[in-house]
Order: C-alpha cells, then structure tokens, then sequence
C-alpha cells in the first residue's frame, strides 16, 4: 500500500515536472515557424490540418483535422486558439468521430472550415465527407452556438434537394458577408443566408484537378488558389484571379517559384490581418506526412507578396512575425549559436558519411537507430536539415540532466524537392544541461493513391546539416 501511494508520488512529480517544461513555453513562441513540429499548451503536438482560421472575441480560433500516425480514418476535427498566431491552445475536439454514420468509424473527414454567420451568429462548419476509400464523397455541414463546439453534424448540404459530390472542398466568406462554398476544379457555390444550403451556382469549373480550393479577395481582385491533383505529396499550387466571383478568371501563374512545391506544401486557407499600415495575407499550407501525419505533418504559413494583380511567396521563411496592430510582416532571424557536422561536441554512433550538398556540410545516415547527440547548456535548440527526396523519418529526444526525456518527437525529413531547412526547434527551455539525440527510425513516408500510383520518399535516410542552440 505505502508502496504504492510512493509510485503515486513520484508519477505525480515526474507529470508535474513534465508539466513544468511545457508550462515555460506558454506564451514564449516568438515567430510564426513554419515546417517543424508545433506544442499546444500540454506539450502535444498542434494536429490541425486542412485548416482554416476564424476571429472572435480578440483570438484566433483554428480549425483542423485531428489525425493519427496509423490510420487515414476521421479522427475529429480539433480547435485551438491563439491570441498572437504563434502560441496555440487546444480548446476542444469540435467535431468528435460520431458513434455511426457518415462521419462514423471508418469514414474519411476532410478540409473542415468554420464561418460565423453574420445574420444568426451561429457558427457553420463545413466539412468532405467521403469512405475510406474515397468513393462516395459529398460536402457535409454541422452548426454550433459557441466558436468551439460541441458541433452537430447535420449531414450533407444540399442544392435544390441534391449533395454536392465533390471531394476537395474551401469556403470564402466575402465582405458583405456572403458565404460561398469552393470545390475542386475551382466551382463556386453561394450559400444560403443562413449558410446551411446553397442556392445558386456562381461559378462552373475553371480546370480539371485544381484542389484544396482556397480563395480570398484583396480590394476589388479575388484570388483563387489551388492544387495539382498527387494526393499526399506536394506539387505547385497556382492561381487564378477576377473581378467577380463568377469570372472571368485570368490564370495567374504558380504561387512559389517553379519545381519548389508550394515550399513544400499543399494550400488550404489564406488568412488576412489587416492593421493600421499594412494588411498581410497569410498563406496557410499543409506538409503532409502519409503515415505518421499526427507527429510529422507540419504547417508552412507564409505572407504572401503583391505585385498588381499578381502574388507570390518568392522565398522560404524558417521564421517571421506580424504584428496584429500594424499589419506589417517581418523576417525574423534566429540568432544563435552554431555547431557544423564534424564539430567534436557532436557525437555519432552508427555509420554516418560526411559530405557537402551546395557546399554545406551535412552528415547523413540511413542505419536504424543510428544515432547523433549533443550536451549542451541552454534554454532552447533547433536543427537544420537537408530535406531529400530519399530521406524519411528521424526521431528527436530531448533529455534534462537527470535523464528525463522532455521532448520526444518524430520528424519527416523528406521532400520530393531539395530544400535546406530549419526542422526543429525545441520550446524554450529553463537554462539548463540536456542532451539531445536524433536518430534514424528506419520508416519513411510513402503511400499509394486510389490509382495505386506510388508517392514518397526512396530511402530512409536522415540528413543533418547543423544545430543551434540559445545559451
Ligand atoms: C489530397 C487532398 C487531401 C486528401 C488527400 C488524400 O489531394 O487535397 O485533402 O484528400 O488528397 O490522398
């Protein structure tokens, strides 16, 4: 009995102490970080994709799919909030998996966006519906009185009595506060005053594939965003623009330079934040990471640059800030202390080969559990890869002093394009001696669509090109 009320102790202690690590970080996210793992207030991973951002009550509320790292099946769509866009809390599961039905067990649930209807106040969520095998999509709805849920899934939205069969689904709310449902191929669809049908057909489609729709409207020109058709894996996103929803719609170009993939990644929102200078519009966009999405998959948000009519996100920012009062975006540049492949306070175990690619170093190993660690004394460390089209998952740890794992985390090293990258970075710590390990897990991301067309990485290799650490 004592025995056991000890064990008690000491699980409590070490939760608490657990607890404490993460409760340093509450508030200390200092930059939007796109392409690494983010932590809600608990210390779990932020699991929030297909997302969409809506503003109440002076916060941002984000509305996400939940995922897992094993199955593609409906998990929920989860809700943080933020008050800054860098710090997030989870609020809720806002639409949990239903006991049965058509967003059941074993059901796929997709690209959920929330609106507030401006005449009811009430909170509409949107939602693809589809099988497991997505065979039998359609566009579903669910309401809510308050932003976070709990939200009542209604069942499909209709058009003149009939579903909406389509898969990769956006909505965009326009300034007089019309709500309008996007799908793939670029069709536009008004919905009604009360946001729970639709009435009309704005737009026919532009194109065939165009998916993850996503729209916004800067003054009198809409912009309209969309994918390739390669499920899982990056392509590059291009856009249309026009004067009316119902077009004419001039086709506008890629939206990052050629060959680079959306920076890697697949677009599903654009969030504007209009301040007393300036209005940024942020471009969010999901890295998805086909089978461990939970861990791995990471979020690439970006402001997006205007030139006319035309816009473009001609660089990658491992980091940047707006400011919510002025509008304005900045770089922000991670100053910290650096330490290259070869430095001898960087330990291998296992067969790593050095090399250079574009002359920077980087060590690479693809030997599972092949492992490099680092002592060091701090408050905050990060890691810069080479991401590469034959690279898969590394698995980072953390431990403070006492050998107590504090951070333990799987990152997806892989992308189809080439790209040096900042793809850790620990919360901020308490000044203190840890130890960090990254070590090859010997998986990679790979997958097969419904065509059984093969996606994914060709090896499983980890590519190290250097670390940083805040003393
Ligand atoms: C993508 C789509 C995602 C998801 C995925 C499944 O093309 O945009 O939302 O459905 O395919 O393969």
């Amino acid at each position: 009995m004592k025995e056991h009320r000890l064990t008690i102790v000491i699980f409590t202690f070490l939760l608490l102490q657990s607890a404490n690590v993460f409760a340093q970080q509450v508030g200390k996210t200092d930059a939007i970080y796109s392409g690494l793992p983010w932590y809600d207030q608990s210390g779990k991973v932020v699991s929030a994709h297909g997302a969409n951002i809506v503003q109440e009550n002076g916060k941002f509320y984000l509305f996400g799919e939940a995922h897992s790292d094993t199955s593609n099946a409906f998990a929920g769509f989860n809700c943080y909030s933020s008050k800054d866009l860098y710090n997030w809390k989870f609020e809720s599961i806002a639409l949990p998996v239903q006991k049965s039905g058509k967003l059941g067990p074993n059901r796929i649930g997709e690209r959920v966006k929330v609106m507030k209807n401006p005449f009811s106040g009430e909170f509409v969520m949107f939602m693809h519906v589809d099988t497991l095998g997505y065979k039998d999509q359609f566009v579903g709805y669910a309401t809510a009185k308050n932003i976070a849920g709990p939200y009542q899934f209604k069942g499909p939205l209709l058009f003149k009595g009939k579903q909406i069969k389509k898969w990769d689904m956006g909505t965009f709310q326009d300034d007089d506060g019309t709500g309008y449902l996007l799908t793939h191929g670029g069709m536009i669809h008004q919905l009604s005053k009360d946001y729970k049908s639709i009435i009309a057909e704005i737009n026919p489609a532009i194109t065939t594939g165009f998916e993850s729709p996503t729209l916004f409207r800067k003054a009198n020109t809409y912009y309209f965003i969309g994918s390739h058709l390669t499920s899982w894996e990056k392509n590059d996103n291009y856009y249309y623009t026009a004067k009316a929803l119902s077009g004419p719609w001039t086709a506008g170009g890629l939206l990052a330079p050629k060959d680079k993939l959306t920076w890697n990644s697949q677009a599903t929102f654009v969030l504007k934040i209009r301040g007393t200078k300036d209005t940024t519009f942020i471009f969010m966009g999901d890295r998805w990471s086909f089978p461990k999405q939970l861990s791995s998959a990471t979020y690439v948000w970006q402001p997006i640059k205007f030139k006319g009519d035309s816009i473009f996100i001609p660089q990658y920012l491992n980091a940047w800030t707006v400011d919510l009062n002025t509008g304005t975006a900045n770089p922000k540049s991670i100053i910290h202390k650096t330490f290259l492949p070869g430095d001898q306070k960087i330990i291998l175990i296992g067969n790593w080969k050095n090399s250079t690619i574009d002359s920077i170093p980087i060590t690479r190993s693809d030997e599972t559990k092949a492992s490099l660690s680092f002592d060091f004394n701090g408050k905050q460390i990060g890691l810069y890869v080479a991401l590469l089209p034959d690279n898969g998952y590394a698995k980072v740890e953390i431990r403070d002093k006492k050998g107590n794992i504090i951070i333990n985390n799987i990152i997806d090293l892989y992308s189809k394009s080439p790209m040096l990258q900042l793809a850790f970075l620990s919360p901020m710590l308490p000044k203190s001696d840890y130890k960090l390990t990254v070590s090859v897990v010997g998986e990679r991301p790979n997958w097969s669509d419904k065509r059984k067309s093969l996606y994914g990485s060709t090896g499983n290799n980890i590519t190290i090109a250097k670390l940083i650490i805040q003393e």
